[in-house]
């Protein structure tokens, strides 16, 4: 298995077939699918809901990778739950109580991630670690594709390495926002294992994903 884990954001996809540009990059070699929701409130976007999670689960056996974008979080995810989400990610922002949020999504019976943004510390994860299967380290401002990767997030990483290797427990490190071959270099370096990649995986169309996501991979060689 590869050294680093690669989740296509599909918010650089086509929306128009949504679908058949999920199996498209689970046939490219996506290990994760990343799902970006948004509201218009917690980020100056608007998105996809549950509904549309469901209906693309039939398309991907890859664990979707849900990043919630919405404040609150709380009451929707069950509704994420029950769509075929694998990972529900949550930013500390989104609502009062993370670990309650945590215990939600564990509950449900699916794996529970935590976003920092770029200006949020890492020490907002101490008192949870016990609680995470995956960190996302956000290396944009999070609402929008395209943006340029902020370099001062890898030192957030490589503390976060150093956390989770303290904790013995299987924490994945993921990265989102700008992620490139040449920035998923720096990433894998500061110790990430799993990158979200929009941009870099859908640029040229369906003939090019394979080659963009084995391009992002190379970075860990
Ligand atoms: C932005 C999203 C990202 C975004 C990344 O809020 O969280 O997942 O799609 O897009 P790129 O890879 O183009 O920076
Ligand atoms: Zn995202």
């Amino acid at each position: 298995m590869s050294k680093l884990l690669i989740s296509p954001s599909i918010l650089s996809a086509d929306f128009a077939k949504l679908g058949a540009e999920v199996a498209a990059i689970t046939r490219a070699g996506a290990d994760l699918i990343h799902i970006d929701v948004m509201d218009g409130h917690f980020v100056p976007n608007i998105t996809i809901g549950p509904q549309v999670v469901k209906a693309l689960r039939p398309h991907s056996d890859r664990p979707f990778d849900v990043h919630l974008m919405i404040a609150p979080a709380d009451p929707y995810l069950q509704a994420f739950a029950e769509a075929g989400a694998d990972i529900i990610s949550i930013h500390p922002e989104a609502g009062p109580h993370l670990h309650r949020s945590l215990q939600t999504i564990r509950n449900l019976g699916k794996k529970a991630g935590v976003v920092l943004n770029p200006s949020t510390h890492e020490s907002v994860l101490d008192h949870v670690m016990d609680m995470v299967d995956l960190i996302l380290v956000m290396s944009i401002n999070p609402g929008f594709g395209g943006q340029a990767f902020l370099p001062s997030q890898l030192g957030k990483i490589e503390t976060l390495r150093k956390m989770i290797d303290r904790t013995g427990r299987e924490i994945l490190l993921e990265v989102d926002g700008g992620v490139n071959p040449q920035t998923a270099r720096d990433c894998y370096n500061a110790g990430a294992d799993t990158l979200v990649a929009g941009t870099a995986v859908f640029k040229g169309g369906p003939e090019h994903y394979q080659a963009n996501i084995a391009a992002l991979k190379a970075a860990a060689g």
